[in-house]
C-alpha cells in the first residue's frame, strides 16, 4: 500500500524519551520526544529533533545542557500532561505528579520515575527542515533498578515507544539473534 510521504514517520517504532531541561532561572521544564537516535560512539552523541518553538529548545540554547528521561509504559497516561503547552517556566514535571533527583553532571533534574537516564551537554544544533536535530556529548547515563544485563532489558524495564499521535508500542521481549564474527 502506497502511503503520502508525509506518513513515513508512522512506519517507524521509537522510543519514548523525555527531555528534561532548566530556564535561566533555574525552573525545570520537561517535555516527551520521539524522533530521536544515539549518533555516535566516540565521543558518545545522542541526538533528538525538537520544534523551534518549543520551551525545550530555549532552555537548551540558553543553557546547554538537557537529560534524556527514557521513558516506561507507566508514563504512557502522562503524555498528555507532559506535552501540555504552558507557560514559560511552569514545570511539567510537577504537573504531571513526577519527582525529581539532581542529575550526576549537568544542572537539570532527571526524572525518578524514568527506567534511564542520559544526560547531556550540547554539542551542535542544526536546522534541518521544520526542527531543530540537537545533538548532544553524552556525559554520563545510567539506568534504574536492575533492568541491565549487559543491555537495558525490556521485560522489567517496559520501555515505552511512540509510533504517531495516541498510538504507542509496548510489551517488549528481549530475543537473541546470530551476528556475522567481527
Ligand atoms: C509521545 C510524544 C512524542 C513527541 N515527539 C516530539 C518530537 O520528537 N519533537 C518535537 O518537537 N515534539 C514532540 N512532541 C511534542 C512535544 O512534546 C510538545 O509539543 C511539548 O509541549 C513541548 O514542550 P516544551 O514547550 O515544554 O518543550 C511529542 C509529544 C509526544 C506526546
Amino acid at each position: 500500500m502506497k502511503l503520502s510521504t508525509k506518513d513515513y514517520p508512522k512506519l517507524l517504532v521509537r522510543p519514548v524519551i523525555v527531555v528534561t531541561t532548566i530556564s535561566k532561572n533555574g525552573v525545570p521544564n520537561a517535555a516527551p520526544f520521539s524522533f530521536n537516535s544515539p549518533i555516535s560512539f566516540e565521543p558518545p552523541l545522542y541526538g533528538f529533533s525538537c520544534n523551534p518553538a518549543h520551551d525545550t529548545w530555549r532552555n537548551i540554547q540558553d543553557t546547554g545542557e538537557f537529560v534524556v528521561n527514557v521513558a516506561g509504559e507507566d508514563m504512557g497516561d502522562l503524555m498528555k500532561i507532559l506535552e501540555e503547552k504552558y507557560p514559560y517556566e511552569v514545570s511539567e514535571i510537577e504537573k504531571a505528579g513526577l519527582n525529581e533527583e539532581p542529575s550526576d553532571v549537568v544542572k537539570p533534574p532527571r526524572i525518578m520515575e524514568a527506567i534511564a537516564w542520559i544526560e547531556c551537554t550540547l554539542d551542535k544544533a542544526v536546522e534541518l527542515g521544520d526542527h531543530i536535530w540537537v545533538a548532544g556529548k553524552v556525559v554520563a547515563a545510567g539506568v534504574k533498578g536492575d533492568s541491565w544485563e549487559g543491555v537495558l532489558e525490556p521485560e522489567s524495564s517496559k520501555p515505552l515507544c511512540h509510533i504517531a499521535g495516541e498510538f504507542f508500542a509496548v510489551d517488549m521481549v528481549t530475543k537473541k539473534f546470530e551476528r556475522a564474527k567481527k
